[in-house]
Order: C-alpha cells, then sequence, then structure tokens
C-alpha cells in the first residue's frame, strides 16, 4: 500500500530560484532565508520519498485565460521546466509518475472532485523553487513528482475548504495504489503578498503566523477562511495560501510540526515554511 508519510508547506517566490541559480544564497540579503532551509534538505534526504506530489499553481505559463482548469493534473512522464521570459531555468527536467498519477485522476474523478488530466505540461517557478528549496542542486531530482496544479491566479478560485477536502481524497486515493510507495506532498505559495495595487508590498506577519498555528493544529479553521479573508488580511496573491490546505487535508488529523520557518522579504513577499509529519495512531 502507498501512504502519505509527510507534507511540506513552502512558499515559491520566483527571486529564490535566481538566488540559487546564479550562486547568491550567501549573500546578507538571502542568506537568513536559505539558513531556513537547511535542516529542511537534511530532513528530505533522510525520508527519500518515492515520490513528491507537488500542489502548486501556473503562473500564466502553461495555461493562460483561454484555458483556466480549477484542478489539474499532470499525468505525463515528463515535464520541462518552462522559459518565464528570462530563459529556462538551469534545473533538471520533471520525471512524472504517471501510473500513480492515472490512479490518482481516477479515484479523485470517482470521488466527485472534476479534475482536469494534463499529458503535456511545462512546470513554473511554483513547483520548480520549491524543488529547488528541498531538494538543493541536483543534477537530477531524487524523486518522481506529479504536479497538480490549482487556480488562484482568475478569480474564482476553489474554497480553501474545497481544497482541503481534495487532500483527504488524494489521502485515500494514495491508501489504494497498491505499489508500497513512500509519497511526500508539497502544498506551494504564499505567503502575504500583493504584487499590484495601492496595497502592493503589503505583508501582515500576525495572519502569516496565525495561518501556520492553524495549519498545524486546526486545519478546519483554516479551511474555513473565506476569500474576502485572504485578500484582506494577506494580499490578493495571499489566495495561494488555500493550496497549503491541500497539502494538510492529505495528512492525518493530528500531525508534528517537524520544522517551521518564516522570513521578510523574498522580493516583496513572506515567505513561509513548514515540514508535518503524521502523529502515530492518528486517523
Ligand atoms: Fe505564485
Amino acid at each position: 500500500m502507498a501512504e502519505i508519510v509527510a507534507g511540506v508547506a513552502s512558499s515559491h517566490v520566483p527571486a529564490i530560484g535566481v538566488a540559487m541559480d546564479q550562486g547568491k544564497t550567501h549573500e546578507a540579503y538571502w542568506e537568513p532565508l536559505f539558513r531556513g532551509f537547511e535542516r529542511s534538505r537534511q530532513w528530505m534526504a533522510a525520508l527519500q520519498p518515492d515520490v513528491a506530489i507537488v500542489v502548486y499553481n501556473d503562473h500564466a505559463t502553461a495555461f493562460s485565460l483561454e484555458v483556466i482548469p480549477t484542478f489539474a493534473l499532470g499525468c505525463a512522464a515528463e515535464f520541462f521546466p518552462a522559459d518565464e521570459g528570462w530563459g529556462r531555468r538551469p534545473v533538471p527536467s520533471v520525471t512524472g509518475h504517471p501510473e500513480l498519477a492515472w490512479h490518482l485522476a481516477q479515484s479523485l474523478i470517482l470521488d466527485e472532485f472534476d479534475i482536469t488530466i494534463v499529458n503535456r505540461m511545462e512546470v513554473d517557478h511554483g513547483l520548480t523553487v520549491p524543488l529547488s528549496l528541498l531538494f538543493g542542486k541536483t543534477p537530477r531530482w531524487p524523486c518522481p513528482v506529479i504536479p497538480l496544479c490549482v487556480n488562484v491566479v482568475q478569480y474564482p478560485p476553489p474554497t480553501g475548504h474545497r481544497c482541503f477536502m481534495l487532500g483527504r481524497a488524494i489521502r485515500k486515493a494514495v491508501e489504494r495504489f497498491a505499489a508500497d510507495l513512500r509519497v511526500v506532498i508539497f502544498g506551494t505559495g504564499g505567503m502575504s503578498h500583493q504584487l499590484q495595487g495601492q496595497r502592493a508590498g503589503l505583508i501582515n506577519r500576525e495572519f502569516d503566523t496565525r495561518f501556520l498555528d492553524m495549519l498545524v493544529d486546526d486545519p478546519r479553521a483554516a479551511a474555513a477562511i473565506p476569500h474576502v479573508e485572504y485578500l484582506r488580511e494577506a494580499g490578493s496573491e495571499g489566495i495561494e495560501l488555500v493550496m497549503w490546505l491541500v497539502m494538510r487535508g492529505a495528512l492525518a488529523e493530528q500531525v508534528r510540526e517537524v520544522h517551521r520557518h518564516y522570513h521578510v522579504p523574498a522580493s516583496n513577499t513572506a515567505v513561509g515554511h513548514l515540514i508535518l509529519e503524521n502523529r502515530a495512531n492518528s486517523p
């Protein structure tokens, strides 16, 4: 039986990828941010997952306003890093896991989640930056990756509750997969940030801290946060945090917080990071 063994939450700020690619991680501006991920890399290296499911949003790279899937599941055997305007990131291409991905598609759709199946897709910083943060610079990602895109770019995004319930359905699906696979799930994006308008540069440390606490101990309360509260408290791009709820929904009711890191700023974004493991005997 396959199982989800841990969850990772991480912001996916594009400038983090640029800093890694250009060897700037020890510069004074970046060092405190990357220091918070050193332990995460050790933890991941010890975990040695067989597969990673990465919940992220596409930033008008694979999809445009012509096609806006709410949930899009990557079922391909390979996903190339996208050129987002300044060349492809010098990171490995992403090997998929079509067998598990198709199993997920079947299980989720029959579970009444309307998943878009994607057989060809390039992946942008939303996916590659968290992989870089957790796996470091590497000639090859250490495990296959299943991309799961959530629309948080064009209104209406799914609710936090819908995302949480999708996570529950993912957990059920993974546990019905016959092969013995240890799966780690990533929820990416956030935390508070706003890229445009009068409140551009908005950071709300208090909201972010409360959200981190809730995600660990009271995820159903986090799942009940309405869109308007994300907009008001976390800025227009803070809505990306609903993707962390997919990850949390895929974990047990009770989890153990292995690691937390919060850093302001990276570009004009609050960066948050959590590593969560299921508590023994928790449903
Ligand atoms: Fe994003």
